[in-house]
């Protein structure tokens, strides 16, 4: 299961989209009378006990959405685990805590796996935002034991599988969020295979000042020069068009701490003042590509969506996309989150739950959690 669901500030799930999506595959166990062991692990505790990273509050949402109680077991490996395996009965199910308590679960460490299918007979493999990630949970596991897709697993590669083998064209991608260098190699997956990307928030800004655009006060991720050109470049000689920010709203801090608002008409950021979202003139033009796409793919916010005086490029461009007939897809926990605060959920036919993973899905890489499964 991939149970990382955002938490709210009082401590209960904010998105239950994940745990809502995963739950079709429990009660089908539960009606087939397995003992069903919930698996799953929770932010990047780093490989320690961390009460911060507990799957607590997903328990209490579980108990709650499947109307059973659903205990914690306070680890997944070790006696208490084995204990609280043993002690589920037909139909019933235990939620085991964070697997990245463990060192062993990100090194994919044999014993630690070992550790883990021990606890059962069957695998079903459903944390589909978990998959592009070759873990004890993920791989280790399903190489020890008769190991299935489950339900979820099986339409997130149907619905985007969709993107993958014969596309509708134009096919858009419209990509946003940060972390440029983790997101630049799966990017490229889709040159060539989507006609245009249109590329908004922080993972603009390295594209833009390989072009010497000055972009004031905000951060850019440092040392990416040559892999954008390198981008860029590939990106002519496959064919698709990419669309970068025209102009922005800013942010000025001034110095009593409070902040403004600064448009900036163009490209150039002034000096003390952090590019915060596409502006006005960027939408219109995102909104042209688009116009007469018939696949898109979206992933990350156009600009600092959580803050409502920089959400409007990411509403107005996803409400734009909601007049557009095609097949839309939505990826990752975020983004499914601000489009649903926006209220501009509606512009999408299928919303993945999987955020990296099916980044790395539509642009034609082998997932690890997948390769294994002898049916997926
Ligand atoms: C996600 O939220 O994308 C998945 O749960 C994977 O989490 P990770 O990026 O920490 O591996």
């Amino acid at each position: 299961m991939d149970f990382n669901v955002p938490i709210g500030a009082d401590g209960l799930v904010a998105d239950p989209h994940r745990i809502l999506e995963a739950l079709s595959t429990v009660r089908w166990l539960q009606g087939q009378g397995a003992r069903t062991i919930l698996l799953s692990h929770f932010g990047r505790p780093k490989g320690r006990p961390d009460p911060r990273f507990s799957l607590r509050p997903v328990a209490a949402a579980l108990s709650r959405y499947l109307g059973q109680p659903v205990p914690l077991a306070p680890d997944c490996v070790g006696p208490t685990a084995r204990a609280a395996a043993s002690a589920v009965e037909n139909g019933g199910c235990v939620l085991l805590e964070n697997l990245r308590f463990h060192p062993g679960e990100e090194a994919n460490d044999p014993a630690f796996a070992a550790e883990l299918a021990s606890l059962g007979e069957l695998f079903v493999e459903e944390a589909f935002g978990a998959v592009h990630r070759a873990h004890a949970s993920t791989v280790g596991i399903p190489e020890k034991l008769p190991s299935y897709a489950g339900l979820l697993v099986s339409r997130e590669m149907e619905e985007l599988g969709r993107l993958v083998e014969a596309p509708e064209r134009p096919y858009v991608a419209i990509v946003g969020g940060a972390k440029v260098a983790d997101k630049l190699p799966f990017l490229e997956g889709l040159l060539g295979r989507t006609n245009a990307i249109l590329i908004g928030g922080a993972l603009a800004f390295p594209f833009l000042a390989a072009d010497g655009v000055d972009l004031g006060a905000s951060s850019v991720e440092p040392g990416l020069d040559d892999a954008v050109r390198a981008f860029r470049a590939k990106a002519e000689s496959l064919g698709t068009r990419i669309e970068l920010p025209v102009d922005w709203l800013t942010e000025r801090t001034e110095d009593d701490g409070s902040s403004s608002v600064v448009p900036a008409p163009t490209t150039t950021v002034p000096a003390d003042c952090v590019a915060r979202d596409i502006g006005p003139r960027t939408r219109d033009r995102f909104y042209e590509v688009i116009k007469d796409s018939k696949s898109v793919f979206w992933n990350g916010p156009l600009g600092l969506a959580e803050d409502r005086r920089f959400a409007a490029g990411t509403r107005e461009v996803l409400a734009g996309l909601g007049t557009i007939a095609g097949y839309h897809v939505a990826a990752g926990g975020d983004s499914a989150r601000v489009a649903s605060d926006l209220g501009v959920d509606g512009a999408f036919q299928y919303i993945s739950t999987g955020g990296g993973a099916a980044l790395e899905f539509v642009a034609g890489e082998t997932l690890p959690g997948l390769a294994v499964l002898p049916d997926a």
